[in-house]
């Protein structure tokens, strides 16, 4: 599929942010760890819940979706084979290696993969799972993780790597003992994984910080929670606002979680409040170059990189956007090009001197936060452009152009045999500035 989106229209209305996708796919992962039913809320309705359960299923659990709500129960045995064509498709599935090596004390899981933005090598996942007493070995293509028994550690990790924090609080939650866990992730979602963890009878403490300690629990039971607002998915759609004008209010947001992108909007000028039910964005979409160091939690997040380069090709001056967490994450770099963005590539810095305009043109979305800032610069180009390769898209952003068009923007997904055919439809006025309201699949 792809979209066909028409520039230049200011948004405006309200949008309301779906459950963090980094959230809900270890905490899927983490019910394995239960014989117990789980429920989850405000799970969002993505292509990757969908892959993260058919693994889940493939191992044996039980999923039900209603709405917006996943009722997940593991199975008394769990299969211990992870399932290739699922695995490969996404790298996220690599944290159910935790939780079911403590629950089955054996996994067969392939390497994952996932968006093509570097090696992304796991070794620290498996560093740390080895620390807790698992013997991994590679074989037949997938890695094979075996230990009857998993004891707590003292673990330091070279780099706060959110999937090996997370693996590893998975596997140590009901070790024997006591795991500390020293310059682990403090990304928001860690914090909500070691909350829904807790709720399930797990003793953890200093998630969000640095320092996590894990008192090793006997056994875990079922539990209910909500999944916290995609603060990536609030970031886009701010990014969005701020680069078309208008006036936008992004509901269902946390806006500590977003601190970084906001202190980096009032630099470059950007009208924005926080208001009782989300942030207000406002203005003409005119903006001040900064410059963005990507960084962990809580410096600017490498998931916003791609949509804030692309709101910065129109901005008044030059900005210095640096990659840090990732290699190859300037994918969306000769894309914008072709739309008449001025970027040049140096080292593991994209510099970006702004232009008064970009125009339409027909592009391919690399990877999920390429798609979105391929979507932004459409968003202000002016004419139709076409963007292709909308999976990547739908792996993150639970209904975007949905969204988008209930904000007024003139966007439309059609099949990629679909030829041009002028404009895309403009919505109509009472669909503008409505609440969206997702259908339940
Ligand atoms: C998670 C997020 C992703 C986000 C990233 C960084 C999910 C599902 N995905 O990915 O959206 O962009 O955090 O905030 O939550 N690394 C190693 N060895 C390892 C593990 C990681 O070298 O064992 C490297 C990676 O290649 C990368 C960096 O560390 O360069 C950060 O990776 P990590 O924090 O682990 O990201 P993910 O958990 O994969």
């Amino acid at each position: 599929m792809k979209f066909m989106l028409t520039g230049g229209r200011p948004l405006k209305g309200s949008v309301d942010v779906s459950g963090a996708k980094n959230a809900v796919l270890p905490i899927m992962a983490a019910a394995m760890l239960t014989g117990d039913e789980v429920v989850l809320e405000d799970v969002p309705d993505l292509l990757d819940v969908t892959t993260m359960r058919g693994v889940l299923e493939m191992m044996g659990a039980r999923i039900e979706r209603a709405g917006h709500s996943l009722r997940i129960q593991a199975p008394a045995v769990l299969d211990i084979e992870a399932p290739y064509e699922l695995i490969s498709k996404m790298r996220a599935s690599i944290v159910i290696m935790g939780p079911v090596l403590r629950r089955a004390g054996h996994i067969r899981i392939p390497p994952p993969g996932g968006c093509a933005i570097g090696s992304r090598p796991i070794n620290w996942h498996l560093k740390g799972l080895e620390a807790l007493g698992a013997r991994i070995t590679m074989d037949h293509g997938f890695l094979d993780a075996r230990a009857e028994r998993l004891r707590g550690a003292r673990i330091y990790l070279d780099f706060p790597s959110v999937g090996a924090t997370e693996n590893i609080m998975m596997a140590a939650v009901c070790a024997e003992g006591d795991t500390i866990l020293e310059n682990a992730a403090q990304e928001p979602e860690i914090v909500d994984l070691a909350n829904f963890l807790n709720e399930m009878g797990g003793r953890i403490r200093g998630a969000g910080t640095s320092v996590i300690q894990i008192k090793g629990v006997k056994t875990l039971t079922g539990t209910t929670h909500c999944i916290i607002p995609d603060r990536i998915e609030a970031g886009s759609f701010i990014l969005m606002a701020a680069a078309c004008g208008g006036d936008v209010l992004v509901r269902n947001v946390i806006p500590a979680h977003l601190a970084s992108l906001l202190a980096k909007l009032q630099e470059m000028g950007v009208s924005f409040q926080e208001e009782d039910d989300g942030i207000r964005i406002w203005g003409d979409g005119r903006l001040r170059a900064v410059d963005i160091k990507t960084q962990t939690h809580p410096g600017f997040p490498t998931d916003l990189q791609a949509p804030a380069l692309a709101l910065l090709t129109r901005a008044e001056g030059t900005s210095v956007i640096t990659e840090t967490v990732f290699e190859n994450r300037f994918m969306h770099v000769e894309e914008l090009r072709r739309m008449g963005a001025d970027i040049r590539i140096e080292g593991r810095s994209a510099i970006v001197c702004g232009q008064e305009r970009l125009s339409a043109a027909t592009l391919t979305a690399s990877d999920l936060r390429a798609g979105a800032a391929l979507v932004l610069a459409a968003l202000t180009a002016e004419g139709t452009s076409e963007i292709r390769n909308v999976h990547h898209i739908d792996r993150g952003y639970e209904g975007m152009e949905l969204k988008l068009r209930g904000l007024g923007a003139a966007i439309r997904r059609a099949p990629d045999g679909e030829q041009p055919g002028g404009e895309a439809a403009a919505p109509a006025a009472a669909e503008r500035g409505a609440r969206l309201c997702l259908l339940p699949r």
